[in-house]
C-alpha cells in the first residue's frame, strides 16, 4: 500500500494510472477503521483496477464541536488492516491540502428537503460539510466508482444529489450496513462505548427488526411509539428520532398503503454517544 499525504502527490500518481487505463474505485473514510470500511475496500478491489481510501476526520461535517474533537483516531490500527485488505493506496491528507483556500463554504449545495428532516434536521450544516469533503476528494480522486455504506442512509442519498449537481462521472455503489453479532451496526463511534453499553446499544437493531415484523398497512404510529419506549428502556438518555419513511424519497410516512417501499430509521444517544441505524422494510 502507498501512502500519500498530498493533492498533488495524488493527482500525479493516479493519472498516470489512468493513463495506462485503469479504474480507481474510492472509499473515503474519516478513519477508526472497523470491518464495515474493509467490506467497502473488498467490493472497490472486486470491481476496480486500483482502490484508494481517504482517511480525513472532516470538520466541516461536525455541528458539534465536542463530537469532533472526541472522534476516535486509530491510524496504525487503520494502515495494518488497509494493508491486510489489500488497500492499494491510502490518502492521508491535512487539512490545508483539503481546504487550500480555507473551510469556508463558498456556495451552498442544492440538497432541497433533504437537508431539513432527520440527520439534516439534526445536525444542521453537517451535509453541506459533507458535500464539501467528497465533492473536494472525487475531484482529486476521479474515481470510476465510489462505495459508501448503508448504514448512512441519508449520506447516501446526499451524495446521489452531489453526484447528480455536479455531474461528476462517478457511479455510486452502497454496501449493506455490517453488524456486529447483537445486531448492533457497526460504526467508528462504538469505539467510545464501554461491553455494556454495546449490548444494551444492539436495542436499536432489535427495534428495527420488530418495526419490520410488524408492518402491516394502515397507522404506523404505536410502531414507532413501542420502538421508541424500547429504546429509552435499554438506558439511552436521548433519542432525536425514531421514523418510517419513503425508502426513495424519506419524507415520513405515518399510515402505510401496503405497497410502497419503507425505511424505518433511528438516531438516539447513549452515554452521550450519538448512534444511527437504518433498515429497509419491505
Ligand atoms: O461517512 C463518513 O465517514 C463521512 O461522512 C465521509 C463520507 C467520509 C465524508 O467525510
Amino acid at each position: 500500500m502507498i501512502l500519500l499525504k498530498t493533492a498533488t502527490d495524488l493527482s500525479f500518481f493516479l493519472s498516470a494510472k489512468k493513463a495506462q487505463g485503469l479504474q480507481t474505485g474510492f472509499v473515503p473514510t474519516m478513519g477508526a477503521l472497523h470491518e464495515g470500511h474493509l467490506r467497502l475496500v473488498e467490493h472497490s478491489k472486486k470491481n476496480n483496477n486500483i482502490t484508494v481510501v481517504s482517511i480525513f476526520v472532516n470538520p466541516t461535517q461536525f455541528n458539534d464541536p465536542q463530537d469532533f474533537t472526541r472522534y476516535p483516531v486509530t491510524l496504525e490500527n487503520d494502515i495494518y488492516l488497509l494493508e491486510k485488505t489489500g488497500c492499494d493506496i491510502l490518502f492521508l491528507p491535512s487539512v490545508p491540502e483539503i481546504y487550500p483556500s480555507g473551510m469556508q463554504l463558498t456556495q451552498p449545495y442544492d440538497l432541497g428537503y433533504l437537508e431539513t428532516l432527520l440527520e439534516g434536521k439534526y445536525r444542521p450544516g453537517h451535509f453541506q460539510g459533507v458535500c464539501q469533503v467528497v465533492h473536494r476528494l472525487l475531484e482529486l480522486v476521479q474515481p470510476a466508482n465510489l462505495y459508501l455504506g448503508q448504514k448512512d442512509y441519508q449520506q447516501c442519498m446526499v451524495i446521489r444529489q452531489l453526484i447528480h449537481l455536479t455531474a461528476l462521472p462517478v457511479q455510486l455503489e452502497i454496501v449493506p450496513t455490517k453488524r456486529e453479532p447483537s445486531g448492533l451496526a457497526m460504526s467508528s463511534r462504538n469505539l467510545r462505548l464501554s461491553e455494556n453499553e454495546k449490548k444494551a446499544a444492539a436495542v436499536i437493531y432489535q427495534c428495527l427488526v420488530t418495526i419490520q415484523a410488524g408492518l402491516k398497512p394502515g397507522s404506523l404510529d404505536s410502531l414507532v411509539t413501542e420502538a421508541t419506549a424500547a429504546i429509552l428502556a435499554a438506558g439511552f438518555d436521548k433519542i432525536d428520532y425514531v421514523s418510517i419513511a419513503d425508502a426513495a424519497t424519506l419524507l415520513p410516512v405515518t399510515a402505510w398503503d401496503g405497497q410502497s417501499k419503507l425505511v424505518a430509521l433511528v438516531a438516539a444517544f447513549i452515554s452521550g454517544v450519538r448512534l444511527i441505524d437504518n433498515l429497509t422494510l419491505n
